[in-house]
């Protein structure tokens, strides 16, 4: 390209008697130029405004490589966006259907009960009142007969790499309006509930409803902010997700190493306007029992 704008620009000097060859030259020049830029610039504007299209084209025209027999034979797509480092938060968009979540919420409906708390010594039910307000049940995959949950119990499994048998059995729960969770962690300190035999290392949170106003779910101390001791563990504070049908929250209560994470307190912000659905798994160092 360079040497090319160099011969022409001699052309210019030593040819005065060929004006039309030069300006043919010129003209071939000038829209070899102005074609190159134009089209560099829709590639720069592809990229920029649709990079996902580029990416799932990419893994398409992959080869797959042979598989262990533990393994997959074709490729899974499980998008997802990093929310936060501190802690480990992942977002999974459209990690359900709309079809499943109406389900699960159509089982749960019937069982729903007060959710209640693991306590820390000195507290009681009494003196706890008013920290989740939600209603709730537990039901496992095998216990549903639809199939959906086993369904997303596998996703959870290939989205984490925590084999299934590491999941507590999903947790449906339902905010109305003014309920909420205060911030709490999932993993439980052995200093304040005493030895555990296993231990909470993540959550997957799938999202049932969308939620008019509020029900957000917030982890206040996100990158180590407002982590004083004045912190009002009622306060909807730091970074905040809010539901979306059908999208996943992951996040993790352990660091590498298994210690608890003080950035992993999380709660539920009062439901403003609407309700709010959720089907929570608790995922352990340990298999569960059976
Ligand atoms: C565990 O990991 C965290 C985060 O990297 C670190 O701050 C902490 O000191 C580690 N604790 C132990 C006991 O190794």
């Amino acid at each position: 390209m360079k040497s090319k704008g160099r011969f022409v620009g001699q052309r210019w000097w030593s040819i005065g008697g060929l004006p039309s060859v030069f300006l043919l030259c010129l003209f071939f020049f000038l829209a070899g130029l102005f074609g190159s830029t134009l089209v560099s610039h829709q590639d720069v504007q592809l990229l920029t405004v649709r990079p996902r299209s580029r990416v799932l084209e990419s893994v398409e025209e992959f080869d797959v490589l042979p598989n262990g027999d533990t393994g997959e034979h074709s490729l899974t797509s499980i998008p997802f966006q990093v929310l936060s480092w501190f802690p480990r938060a992942l977002y999974f968009p459209n990690f359900a259907t709309i079809e499943q979540c109406q389900g699960i919420v159509k089982m749960a409906k019937a069982d729903l009960k007060p959710s209640s708390l693991a306590l820390r010594k000195g507290e009681t039910a009494e003196n706890t009142k008013g920290i989740r307000t939600s209603s709730g049940m537990f039901i496992s995959a095998s216990e549903d007969k639809t199939g959906i949950l086993d369904l997303i119990e596998e996703k959870i499994a290939k989205a984490t790499m925590i084999p299934r048998t590491h999941g507590e059995a999903f947790n449906v729960l339902r905010y109305e309006t003014g309920q909420s969770y205060h911030s709490h962690y999932d993993a439980f300190d052995p200093s304040q509930y005493g030895p555990q035999k296993s231990q909470r290392v993540a959550s997957f949170l799938l999202y049932l409803s969308d939620v008019e106003e509020g029900g957000e779910t917030m982890f206040p101390f996100e990158s180590a902010q407002n982590m004083d001791a004045n912190y009002d563990f009622r306060k909807c504070i730091g970074l905040k997700v809010k539901p979306r049908r059908g999208d996943g929250l992951l996040f993790y209560s352990l660091f590498p190493n298994g210690t608890i994470d003080p950035t992993s307190i999380h709660g539920s912000c009062a439901v403003i306007r609407g309700e709010k659905w959720v089907a929570t798994k608790w995922i352990r160092d340990q298999e569960m029992d059976e």
